[in-house]
């Protein structure tokens, strides 16, 4: 899966604007992502809006790959779809769904980037306004998308120190 080594989080955009469909095929993947008891409790937010960047950009300064961005998905969790209410699987859910878009977004040859909004209070609140979240819709995170800039590196982060064998501290002999 060399996606997966080849994605990047990319902050600057050109301006060729990201169509309805490709965003589609993006929301689609977020969809296919495992959740807990399948609960798929998630909500997508397709936001064009720059006011609405410019709002986000007030309480999150690194966030500044909107200033270039034609569009972001906002990545929300329904409570009320929770098949264990007050778990707090949705966080995991939501992260999973998140992930899978990335991905899909660098095999179709984009850039993209996922933004933390929860568990930050003031980017909650603002998203909550500015996206008129009603009781009950909890955002996770945004990712903008765009045609990058320019190429990355591919990632390889390989810790071998960080892998151990059936016990904590045992060194997976390989
Ligand atoms: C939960 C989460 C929140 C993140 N929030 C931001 C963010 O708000 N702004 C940003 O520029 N990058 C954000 N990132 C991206 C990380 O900074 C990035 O993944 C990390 O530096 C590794 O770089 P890479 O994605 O290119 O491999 C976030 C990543 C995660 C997983």
């Amino acid at each position: 899966m060399e996606t997966i080594f080849n994605r990047r989080s990319v902050r600057k955009y050109t301006d060729k604007v990201i169509s309805d469909e490709q965003l589609k095929q993006i929301i689609k993947a977020g969809m296919a992502a495992p959740s807990a008891k399948n609960s798929q409790e998630w909500v997508f937010i397709v936001i064009r809006d720059k006011e609405i960047y410019k709002a986000f950009l007030g309480v999150h300064p690194n966030a500044f790959s909107l200033n270039t961005a034609t569009a972001a998905i906002l990545v929300c969790a329904d409570l009320s779809k929770e098949r264990e209410p007050g778990q707090g699987w949705w966080i995991q859910d939501c992260a999973a769904a998140m992930e899978n878009m990335l991905l899909e977004a660098t095999a179709m040859g984009l850039g993209s980037l996922w933004m933390g909004v929860h568990p930050k209070e003031d980017r909650i609140a603002c998203i909550k306004e500015v996206c008129g979240l009603p009781e009950g819709i909890e955002p996770l995170g945004l990712m903008s998308v765009g045609e990058p800039t320019k190429d990355y590196d591919k990632i390889d982060r390989y810790m071998e120190d960080r892998v151990f064998f059936n016990t904590y501290g045992t060194k997976w002999e390989k």
